[in-house]
């Protein structure tokens, strides 16, 4: 049975205490829900990967309390140092050499020399982190290869029972998950877009390549299916037809069937809040209409628009 916790502070010491104990627990971020479990617990962490079903060579990223408590278990430079104060807590994940000293179990990184670590921006998760004063590792709390949660009820959709609590916290701030970047190298590459905008990264630190579409090695949770609807996403949609239904942006929304929009006012920040709940129901509600695909109106590919067309990219690549 998965407890369903409430975000007071009796609830946030159960939370830890499990995890402590190497449990498993759903809760939120600012950016969407995670999966934590103890970093430094090799079985706990193993059981995220059983509970997921996700693939073992697809690295982890731990969370702290603070950017002191993250930087103990990887070496952080001028760079690193420097994004930290400008944006944690917040939506930025860095990926920076592993220390030796570091307890964080080889599994949890998948086996790589390098740690990707983030301090997340909500008050639940940051007291959280503190009581349970060791590394948290967590991917989003997800089954591997859905749509990412924003709310408890998502959380349990994929993970009733297989999981040991959740703490409810409502709808996470943000709604897609962290920007990775890795720093192990002499020029950052942007693993994953996300809730830091690249601009906001380029204003703090000179130079930030993109990685490739495909970059299996440096990022191997990057998978280039993800996020899959059961319904075949249509991208760049102007028009819709008498068999789909619309995922639409904007004020100008063709007419269809059956509409949802992610921001009526054409916002990127509230499209990319609505963006992962939309999508779970639109998938729901058009397969119940027996509509037979979904069309996407475009999205601008500037500021979190970037992200938002990344996930939509995925969530539209043929499975394999
Ligand atoms: O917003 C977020 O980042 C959420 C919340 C819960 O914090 N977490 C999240 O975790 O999205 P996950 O596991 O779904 O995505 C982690 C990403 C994956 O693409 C993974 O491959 C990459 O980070 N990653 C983790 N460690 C890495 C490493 N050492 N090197 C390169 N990429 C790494
Ligand atoms: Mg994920």
């Amino acid at each position: 049975m998965t407890e369903r916790l409430e975000s007071d502070e009796a609830g946030i010491r159960r939370a830890a205490a499990l995890l402590r104990a190497g449990g498993l627990v759903g809760f939120a971020t600012e950016t969407v829900y995670g999966l934590g479990a103890d970093a430094t617990n090799a079985r706990a962490v193993a059981r995220i990967f059983e509970a997921k079903e996700r693939p073992r060579f697809n690295p982890l990223i731990c969370h702290f309390s603070s950017a002191d408590a993250a930087f103990l278990h990887v070496v952080a430079d001028a760079r690193a140092e420097a994004l930290a104060a400008a944006f944690w807590p917040g939506p930025l994940t860095l990926v920076l050499p592993r220390r030796d000293s570091s307890p964080v179990s080889a599994i949890a990184a998948a086996d790589l020399p390098s740690l990707a670590v983030r301090v997340p921006d909500h008050q639940v998760a940051r007291r959280l982190l503190e009581l349970v004063g060791r590394p948290v590792a967590a991917p989003s709390a997800n089954r591997s290869g859905r749509v990412s949660p924003t709310i408890a009820d998502h959380v349990l959709a994929d993970l009733d029972g297989r999981i040991d609590a959740v703490l409810d916290s409502g709808a996470t701030r943000v709604g897609l998950e962290s920007s990775v970047l890795d720093l192990t190298g002499p020029i950052a590459v942007l693993l994953r877009p996300g809730g830091c905008t690249r601009e906001a990264i380029e204003a703090v630190i000179d130079e930030v390549s993109v990685a490739a579409a495909d970059t299996a090695v440096r990022a191997p949770g990057m998978l280039r299916s993800h996020y899959a609807p059961r319904l075949k996403l249509r991208l760049g949609a102007v028009a819709v037809g008498d068999d789909e239904a619309l995922l639409g942006f904007g004020p100008d929304a063709p007419p269809a069937r059956l509409t949802i929009n992610l921001s009526a006012r054409g916002d990127l920040i509230e499209a990319a809040a609505n963006f992962f709940g939309a999508l779970r129901r639109i998938d729901e509600e058009a397969t119940a209409l027996g509509l037979a695909g979904i069309a996407v109106s475009p999205i601008p590919d500037q500021g979190i628009g970037v992200a938002i067309n990344d996930r939509l990219g995925r969530a539209a690549a043929p499975r394999f």
